[in-house]
């Protein structure tokens, strides 16, 4: 978790339009063996003290100024004593390939923290996290949460095959290699199979009272639908394509039970309830 959240526990659940923040590149690295996932360390004080499980940042990429739109991201490790937070991104258009090139000591800024982050499951005692590909990224400090407060936590990690299973290590780190059931599309690693299927297995035979779940669009529909059929409260991560990530521009809306919302400062956390899932 960040680490100034355990002192603001009573802070459930938290929507904030962040700040405008100029920070450095303090690392940068692979997490994969073809360098397709991305680590970035930055120095960034305010976000690293301020930012809550499920929040993003909403990053200006230098030298990219055909493309004026920032690009949102997921806080993976925040480092408050050290005035540090840790992103890690997937290489997959211009803007991610863009980031591919920063390098260490470089000077950028970002927005955040920004959005309503997970309620933290303030009642439950036995948490089922489902992550698929880089979904794992908010649900980490989420894990980093839940267990400061003494709950149990499992985490079903999926990914396309084994190479891309890159948070592996550090959930087994953080919560016993026996909590992280892993699945893979091809089977190269653990259960051979969709993170959903795996996760239907498990609330057969344990009984969880809590799901938070991000991941590709359509396996968090799935994830919701298990979760309705068990009669478990559960939220979603939604990652909408966004613009202006403060809430004026209205490119990520969501449709809810209770009309639309924005996924920038709505979300990007709902309960999946709430979500209309049309597709
Ligand atoms: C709240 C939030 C948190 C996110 N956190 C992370 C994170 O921690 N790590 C990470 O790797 N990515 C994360 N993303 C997705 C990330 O923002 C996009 O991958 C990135 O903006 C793509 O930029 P690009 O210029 O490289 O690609 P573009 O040229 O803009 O698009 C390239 C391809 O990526 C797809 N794409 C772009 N944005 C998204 C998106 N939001 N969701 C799914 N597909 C998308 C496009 O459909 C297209 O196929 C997050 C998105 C949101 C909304
Ligand atoms: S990105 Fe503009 S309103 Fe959400």
């Amino acid at each position: 978790m960040c680490e100034a959240v355990g002192a603001r526990e009573s802070l459930s659940c938290q929507a904030a339009s962040g700040v405008l923040e100029p920070c450095e590149v303090l690392d940068i690295g692979s997490c994969d063996k073809n360098g397709g996932i991305r680590r970035l360390v930055l120095r960034a004080p305010h976000a690293a003290i301020h930012a809550l499980p499920g929040q993003f940042v909403h990053l200006r990429i230098p030298h990219f100024d055909d493309h004026l739109l920032r690009r949102p991201f997921g806080l993976y490790r925040c480092n408050s004593a050290a005035g540090t937070i840790e992103l890690v991104y997937q290489v997959l258009g211009a803007g991610t390939q863009q980031m591919t090139s920063l390098k260490v000591g470089q000077k950028l800024d970002i927005i955040g923290p920004v959005g309503r982050g997970w309620s933290c499951a303030p009642e439950a005692k036995n948490v089922l996290l489902i992550a698929g590909g880089m979904g794992a990224v908010p649900l980490y400090p989420l894990a980093e949460q839940l267990k400061a407060q003494g709950k149990q936590v499992q985490v079903v990690l999926g990914a396309q095959n084994a190479d891309l299973l890159v948070f592996q290590k550090d959930f087994e780190t953080l919560l016993g290699a026996e909590n992280i059931p892993i699945c893979t599309d091809d089977g190269s690693a653990g259960f051979h199979g969709f993170t959903t299927e795996r996760a239907a297995e498990l609330l057969k035979k344990s009984s969880f009272d809590a799901i938070a779940t991000c991941g590709p669009h359509l396996m968090q529909r799935g994830v919701a639908l298990l979760a309705r059929k068990a009669g478990i409260p559960c939220e979603v991560s939604l990652e909408e394509r966004m613009a202006c990530g403060i809430g004026a521009c209205l490119s990520c809306v969501v449709e809810t039970t209770a009309g639309k919302k924005r996924a920038c400062v709505d979300g990007p956390v709902f309960k999946a309830d709430e979500v209309i899932w049309n597709d």
